[in-house]
């Protein structure tokens, strides 16, 4: 959570923070603000709201400065408590993301000294001031950053030196440098416009860049060394960043499906392999006895999709895991437990959590993720990764499809390598994955139809979304998307829980969202939508092609294109996606920015 935009160079580094931070925004977005060290001192500038709302700043020809976009979490949103913060004597500014454990311990550095905030960040630039009465600017850094606990990325500045200071430990952080100018942020993305090589900064590594010499040295704070880092290149595109023609990120994203799904299958699968030998060593396919999934939000949902997947496919015990949850619970980790984190930011905390929590058992930790050279990439033993490309709508769209591609792919080749299913039927299960992305297209060109029916509901209070198998998480992902952008309270269940009470909630005001497809269960979901009926309420299906029974008893009902069961979550998840977007939108919400949500949930 918070977005971090430090900039150091020749050029006045007013708008170029402004730039990096509202492309930074998707972090946070209830306040914002920069510290500009000019020739005579430091220009602060704080506001509440977005920074997508500042048009531009004026300049005071600065070339070194910080700044920051928010999301709460110490103290309310007020000017008083959006960063940049400072130290009495208003010397050293600091923009944080994360949140630190033991201000009350560290309090004891600077007995007297009062606080003008209610937020962990204050006593970052007040104890760097503090040590600065024995020591230069970097050495005092350093000495605080090996005391602060908790998940934390800082950048500092002081307003006597021309330092660019930046200490991880937790919170994602990357640097670059280009030519005479250099950047620091919490995302790769902000890059983009700059430079294709980034310096990806380690936990318990700081940073430390002097503009005059143009030096650039990093440090490890707790080994108390100097670290050896070399810039590696990553792989965007200017054009993945971009809205285009579409009116939020979030319905380019819905959009983008096919060619992200695509593009993933091109990626692991050439003529019928499966190219996961690298990701999952033989040794290890062979030696697993259970999967434990731990993931958060959509990511859990994809996992939930998956373990239908890989029961049924592999015949292997698999247990799907609130990352949050799981960390708590002193789990038994058994020897031939395979670990699948699933990802879409790499930087969620409580999946971070969850890995190092595994991590003490020795066991192989196996990440799903999209986004390269993230933390939780960086934990695990290998990652396979989704090519969604960058996800900026904080509703996940595009990462769920593809997270559910991998994990089809991965339980494929699970039941190849372990003798469980022919060549054969792997061919005939690719051929429908590789068909997917076209009858994705036919379910988007029903945006008039969808359209119509969100008139007729987008002014509802509570909604319920029901599925069966494979397509109960679906249900659930249907009723977060709702929510989630629409703020309409939204219920997902599988359809047969609904008679053991949220049958109760129906009435003539309440939509009941059904997932009935032709499977096993079609006949019994048929009667749960006769019970909604023959109590006023109002049903809209998502069904096959052609099936004609439904459109007798649903009042609207939405047509997706025949695929196998297994795979049909690909397909009903669409148009829930589509509903949840275009009632959001009708209702005037901030699709690409709900409110009291970030994108990337990088604090417990
Ligand atoms: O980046 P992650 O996949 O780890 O994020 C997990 C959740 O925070 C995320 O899926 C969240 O639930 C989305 N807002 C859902 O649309």
């Amino acid at each position: 959570m918070c977005g971090i935009f430090a900039y150091a160079g020749k050029k006045d580094c007013t708008d170029v923070i402004i730039k990096g931070l509202k492309s930074l925004e998707y972090r946070g977005y209830d306040s914002w603000g920069v510290a500009l060290k000019t020739g005579t001192g430091i220009t602060l500038e704080k506001n509440v709201g977005k920074v997508s709302q500042v048009e531009s700043l004026e300049s005071v020809n600065a070339r070194v400065g910080i700044g920051h976009t928010r999301w709460a979490t110490h103290g309310n949103v007020s000017v008083l408590n959006s960063h940049p913060h400072t130290d009495s004597s208003k010397r050293v500014y600091v923009v944080h993301n994360g949140i630190i454990e033991n201000i009350a311990e560290l309090k004891k550095y600077i007995p007297g000294d009062l606080f003008y905030s209610e937020t962990d960040t204050e006593i970052i630039p007040k104890l760097i001031a503090h040590f600065m009465a024995e020591m230069d600017f970097p050495e005092a850094v350093k000495t605080v950053a090996a005391l602060l606990k908790g998940n934390f990325a800082f950048v500092s500045i002081d307003r006597d030196s021309d330092y660019l200071i930046a200490a991880r430990n937790g919170s994602p952080i990357v640097a670059a440098k280009s030519g005479g100018e250099f950047f620091i942020s919490s995302d790769l993305q902000s890059l983009i416009a700059y430079t294709k090589k980034a310096f990806f900064i380690n936990d318990g590594e700081m940073v430390i860049y002097q503009l005059d010499k143009q030096s650039l040295v990093f440090y490890d704070f707790i080994e108390k060394r100097e670290v050896h880092k070399t810039a590696q290149s990553y792989d965007l595109q200017s054009g993945d960043i971009e809205k285009g023609n579409y009116k939020h990120f979030m319905l380019k994203e819905i959009f983008e499906q096919p060619v992200r799904l695509e593009n993933t299958y091109l990626n692991y699968v050439d003529d019928f392999d499966i190219a996961f030998s690298e990701m999952l060593k033989p040794t290890i396919v062979q030696k697993i006895n259970r999967i434990v999934i731990i993931a958060c939000g959509t990511s859990w949902h994809a996992g939930l999709v998956s373990e239908y997947w890989l029961e049924s496919l592999v015949n292997i015990p698999v247990e799907v895991e609130y990352a949050s949850e799981f960390r708590y619970r002193n789990p038994v980790l058994t020897e031939n437990t395979l670990i699948i984190a699933i990802s879409q930011s790499g930087e969620t905390a409580d999946t971070i959590a969850g890995i190092k929590e595994s991590r003490k058992f020795g066991i192989p930790i196996l990440s799903i993720c999209n986004v390269s050279g993230s933390t939780i990439t960086r934990l695990s033993d290998a990652t396979v990764f989704t090519k969604a490309g960058p996800e900026i709508g904080v509703a996940s769209t595009k990462a769920f499809t593809t997270q559910l591609e991998v994990l089809f792919l991965l339980a494929l080749y699970l039941a190849q390598q372990r003798g469980k299913l022919r060549h054969k039927d792997i061919i005939n299960y690719l051929k429908n994955l590789k068909d997917i992305p076209e009858k994705i297209e036919r379910v988007l060109s029903k945006t008039d139809q969808i359209s119509t029916i969100m008139e007729s509901h987008y002014a509802v209070t509570n909604a319920l979304f029901l599925g069966r198998g494979v397509n109960y998480p679906i249900a659930l992902e249907g009723a977060l998307k709702l929510k989630e952008i629409s703020y309409i309270h939204a219920e997902g269940y599988p359809a047969a829980e609904m008679k053991h009470g949220p049958i109760a909630l129906i009435d003539r005001n309440m939509p009941t969202f059904f997932i009935c497809i032709r499977d096993q269960s079609y006949e019994k979901v048929l009667s749960n939508i006769q019970e909604v009926k023959a109590r006023d309420g109002i049903v809209i299906a998502v069904a096959n092609d052609n099936d004609e029974r439904i459109t007798t008893l649903a009042d609207h009902v939405i047509f997706i294109p025949e695929t196998i069961v297994e795979l049909s979550p690909f397909l009903t998840v669409i148009p829930l996606q589509m509903l949840a977007y275009y009632i959001a939108d009708k209702r005037g919400c901030d699709i690409d920015k709900p409110r009291n949500l970030a994108k990337s949930v990088t604090v417990e």
